[in-house]
Parts: C-alpha cells; structure tokens; sequence
C-alpha cells in the first residue's frame, strides 16, 4: 500500500491503495466516487475520463502509484450537485446530450476541461476535444450543442 495527499474535488485527502491499482478504481471503491464510468477498461472509449491536474485522463489507465503528493483529481461529482448543476451538466440535461449516462461523465470533463482553457470553442474545437469519449447513443450532435450552450452560458450570454 502506498500513501498519498490528494486534493479531490477541491477537498485534500490523504489516500492509501495499492500502487498497482487503478485510479478508476481508487476513485470508485476506495472513494465511493462513483460517477466516473467504466467503459472498455483499456483506454479507447473515455468514459472513465477524469482531470489530473486539469488535464483530461482515462483514470483507468493510471495507477495510483504513478501519482504524486498534492496531485488534483477532477472527477465529475466535483462540477457540481444534484441540487446545483452546474451549466455543462444542465445543458446536457435540456439539450438531450445523454441518454444512457454511461459516456456523460467522461464527455463533461471532457468538455470541461476545454472550457477552461477555451471559453468560446467553434463547434470544430468542441468536436476535437471530445474525440477520445465515445458515445453510442445520442449521435454527438446533440452533445456538442449541449457544450456549446454551456459555454454561451458560462460567458453570461445566455440563461
Ligand atoms: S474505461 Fe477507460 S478509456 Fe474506456
Ligand atoms: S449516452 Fe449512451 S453512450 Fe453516450
């Protein structure tokens, strides 16, 4: 078992797992963060998808081992709460961006990560940042007006 400090969704934790597990399953298990989705388990659909450090990863490629003291994990319970979604979240929601369920954590912290770094994405843009999160339900149109309005949103343009 290894240790480490974390800071989770903004709370620091200190984390102990073995160095060989997977984050996927330290966040799911040991965490009970259970919003973050398996997939495929190998790294090709991004449904596990999660922000190390701002950046996206597929958590089930990463072991706990790998990561360092005062790493920040993102995981989609951190973007907002049932009872105050934030604006990706919502625009989902209205926009028809999910329907299984199983790809939309994946695909929020995905395209949240674009939005911090890109508060006014084309459609192009948007397309590209979530080409490793797979979906095979809605048809991806649906997915990328729903982060389009999110940002239009998040920029105060729209309610
Ligand atoms: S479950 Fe990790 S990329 Fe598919
Ligand atoms: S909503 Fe079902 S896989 Fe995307």
């Amino acid at each position: 078992m290894v240790r480490r400090m974390l800071t989770i969704n903004g709370d620091e934790r200190e984390v102990e797992a073995p160095p060989q597990a997977r984050l996927l399953d330290v966040l799911r298990r040991t965490l009970g963060l259970t919003g973050t989705k398996e997939g495929c388990g190998e790294g090709e659909c991004g449904a596990c998808s999660v922000l190390l450090n701002d950046e996206p990863v597929d958590s089930c490629l990463v072991l706990f081992g790998q990561l360092c003291d005062g790493d920040r994990v993102l995981t989609v319970e951190g973007l907002g709460s049932p009872k105050h979604l934030a604006p990706l979240q919502r625009c989902f929601i209205n926009e028809s961006g999910a329907q299984c369920g199983i790809c939309t954590p994946g695909m929020l912290i995905c395209a949240h990560a674009l939005l911090i770094k890109n508060p006014r994405p084309t459609r192009e843009e948007i397309a590209a940042a979530l080409a490793g999160n797979l979906c095979r339900c809605t048809g991806y149109v649906k997915i990328i007006d729903a982060v389009e309005k999110a940002a239009a949103i998040m920029r105060g343009e729209k309610e």
